[in-house]
């Protein structure tokens, strides 16, 4: 007797697998892959998917009464967006800081002179817990109708015990409530906070300090290892600290200016490095046998206005397991499309629309340490998936600028329909 599915999902022109890596990431010809079987089928049950095929070998055993059948009429149809990188939960804008910067100043400068992140920790200081959590899920909802069913999200706009604390409440609250899937991480070495611009060692004391209490809220640490951030030294200090309390680690290096940060990576066996933006051949190489999964955030360059992209292509060629992801925040890339990213990184880093497409799906989940759940279309995975208006996926990056997402599947159930958010949470 074949077990009746609560969810069919058949007539998927392309439907986009990703499947087969779920053990370790995909590298090489493997990004290439998409796993893609033509005029596609998904069973669900539980929120689980049961079985996958050609529409033609499962209608057989699914499409009958008592099953809720959702036709994608040939269209293109993946697994649901995975955004590894992101600090969606901040107070206010920087639109101001936007106006200065085309106009000819630059990033670090205006950070220097106190805007920047610490303009951000100024606003989100101002906040209570709820306004935070209602703030944030404007932004969640938007990247949910963008087809992002799991995002990571950073603490780092407090950069003391009480704030940071409270913005890993409210990502804990979000968590509860919102369709999302969010993986939590601390990153209160954010930046430095004004009241310790004069002994910068001993806010990495008190961040080390405060990993005790935000444990029970993080998922990952994180340091913003670079120019304006903290140094290797300091880096060090706190995701080793981080990582004998059973932090996972990820790590921001080479954004802004290579300060040896890859190999600080390395050594501590991190999960993700971030940005590389400014990276040379030689750290390639040595980052090829750490089996650190690279996330690119090809946004920022591009709102910053800079042309030093990380060398996408290169670094598949070489070897390397890369994933994409927005960077979502107030500074230096305030889109959270991750759609947008696939283009970017198609114009920008020389990646192929394939290769961009496992690179914020399967590589995704693995950079947030969830690929045995999502990012693929496989049985005994959730059922995270979604159904783009086209009907070739080279499409998603080529039509740029508008949201391909028309039906968003979030553990079996429809949370968008039509473009539209289904029920309320
Ligand atoms: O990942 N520069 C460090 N952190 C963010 C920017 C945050 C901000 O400008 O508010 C980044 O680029
Ligand atoms: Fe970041």
């Amino acid at each position: 007797m074949t077990l009746l599915p609560a969810l069919f999902i058949q007539n998927c022109g392309q439907l986009l697998t990703v499947a087969g890596a779920s053990q370790s990431p995909k590298i090489l010809k493997g990004m290439d892959d998409l796993g893609i079987i033509l005029d596609g089928a998904v069973a669900i049950k539980d929120g689980n998917i049961i079985d996958v095929g050609t529409t033609r070998q499962l209608g057989k055993k699914y499409n009958r009464k008592g099953v809720n059948i959702i036709d994608a009429w040939g269209k293109v149809v993946l697994p649901g967006f995975v955004d590894c990188h992101t600090h969606a939960v901040f107070g206010g804008d920087r639109a101001g800081e936007f106006v200065q910067r085309i106009q000819g100043e630059n990033y670090l400068k205006i950070s220097k002179k106190g805007g920047g992140i610490l303009s951000t920790v100024k606003n989100t200081r101002k906040l209570t817990l709820e306004k935070l959590v209602a703030v944030s899920k404007k932004h969640l909802d938007a990247m949910l109708l963008q087809g992002t069913t799991t995002t990571e999200i950073k603490s780092g706009y407090g950069l003391n015990k009480k704030d940071e604390l409270k913005i890993l409440k409210a990502i804990q609250r979000l968590q509860k409530t919102h369709p999302i899937d969010i993986v939590p991480t601390f990153l209160g070495a954010h930046t430095i906070p004004s009241e310790y611009k004069s002994d910068p060692d001993a806010y990495v004391d008190l961040t080390c300090n405060m990993l005790q209490e935000v444990k029970p809220y993080a998922t990952f640490c994180d340091v913003f290892c670079d120019e304006g951030g903290f140094d290797v030294q300091q880096s060090e200090r706190i995701l080793s600290t981080a990582k004998k309390l059973g932090f996972r680690l990820k790590i921001h290096v080479n954004e802004f200016k290579d300060i040896g940060g890859v190999i600080l990576a390395i050594r501590l066996c991190v999960t993700s490095a971030d940005h590389l933006d400014n990276i040379r051949h030689r750290d390639i190489l040595k980052l090829k046998e750490s089996g650190i999964i690279c996330v690119l955030l090809p946004g920022v360059p591009f709102f910053l206005m800079k042309d030093n992209y990380a060398p996408g292509r290169k670094m598949i060629e070489d070897g390397l397991p890369i994933a994409l992801a927005t960077d979502f925040n107030p500074g230096t890339c305030p889109c959270g499309n991750i759609q947008m990213m696939v283009t970017l990184a198609c114009l920008k880093l020389g990646m192929t629309p394939a290769q961009a497409i496992n690179a914020v799906t399967i590589n995704a989940a693995h950079a947030v340490g969830m690929a045995d759940r999502i990012g693929s279309i496989e049985v005994g995975k959730q059922a995270d998936m979604i159904i783009l208006d086209i009907r070739d996926y080279n499409q998603l990056p080529y039509y740029f600028g508008i949201n391909h997402v028309k039906t968003v599947i979030k553990r079996g159930r429809l949370v968008v329909e039509n473009k539209q958010l289904v029920g309320s949470h």
